[in-house]
């Protein structure tokens, strides 16, 4: 029996039994493709000040800076390939088309590995803002040129995601708050479980199983009905090797 075989049968049944599953994911999903997390060991605020980086104040202070560490942030990214948790997960949604995946992730892996119902909710990396007449487009350039202009009105542009202190986007807020509360699988992986909304949403779901796969455990941890000390996606690898998520 190699490691976790016990953990991945209840979770393969688990999930083939599921026909309303949702995942709730954050930056420990992105781990073994080479992407820093946050506040985990070498996490991103264990060398960096948010108030600095990530909010509204920061960039209204000195635009400048903001983007070099997002210009930094894009330069890891874009050497990143979805590893065997975004794969599963892309694969599980052609298993159970009713799956709704919710990122706390910006950096569009999930896209790369196939996930198409998906919720972004801090937003997406690769995407950039108008400040001024709030035109949203996909800029993939590494670096860009910073600060970037908006080709349409000449205003300065800002990473188009969700920093502290900003709202989470209507439309994803009430997509997963809508899917959470009808759900009758709750997958948590690879998230802190600590920055709300998201740590809120499966109190929303008080009845359905909740999967926690996490080498840490989490404030989620003891209502979990599996929770795994794992990392995600060595634990899901071989269930893409032997088609698991093609019969459930
Ligand atoms: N597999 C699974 N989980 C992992 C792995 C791994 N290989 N490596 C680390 N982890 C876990 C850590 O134990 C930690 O619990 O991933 C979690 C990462 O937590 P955070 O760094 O806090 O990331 P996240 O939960 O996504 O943070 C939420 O905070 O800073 C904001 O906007 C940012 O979206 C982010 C939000």
């Amino acid at each position: 029996m190699n490691r976790w075989e016990a953990e991945r049968e209840a979770f393969r049944k688990l999930a083939g039994a599921a026909r309303a599953p949702v995942a709730i994911v954050g930056a420990g999903l992105s781990a073994e493709s080479g992407v820093p997390t946050f506040r985990g060991p070498g996490g991103l605020w264990r060398s960096h000040r948010p108030e600095e980086l990530a909010t509204p104040g920061a960039f209204q202070r000195d635009p400048r800076l903001v983007w070099e560490w997002y210009n930094w942030r894009r330069g890891r990214v874009a050497q990143a390939t979805p590893n065997p948790a975004h794969r599963w997960l892309a694969a599980y949604e052609r298993q159970v088309p009713s799956f709704l995946l919710i990122t706390q992730n910006v950096d569009g892996l999930h896209g790369l590995a196939g996930s198409r119902n998906l919720v972004e909710f801090h937003g997406n990396l690769w995407v950039v803002r108008c400040t001024r007449c709030g035109r949203e487009r996909e800029d993939r350039s590494v670096p860009v040129p910073v600060p970037p202009r908006c080709p349409d009105c000449g205003g300065l542009c800002r990473p188009g995601v969700v920093w502290f202190g900003e709202a989470i986007p209507r439309d994803a807020l009430a997509r997963s708050i809508a899917a959470v509360q009808a759900c009758d699988l709750l997958l948590v992986l690879g998230t802190s479980a600590v920055v709300h909304p998201v740590a809120g949403l499966p109190d929303l779901a008080p009845e359905a199983p909740l999967v926690e796969i996490n080498p840490a455990s989490t404030p989620l941890t003891p209502r979990a009905r599996l929770s795994v000390r794992a990392p995600v996606g060595e634990f899901l690898a071989p269930l893409l090797a032997d088609g698991t998520e093609e019969n459930g």
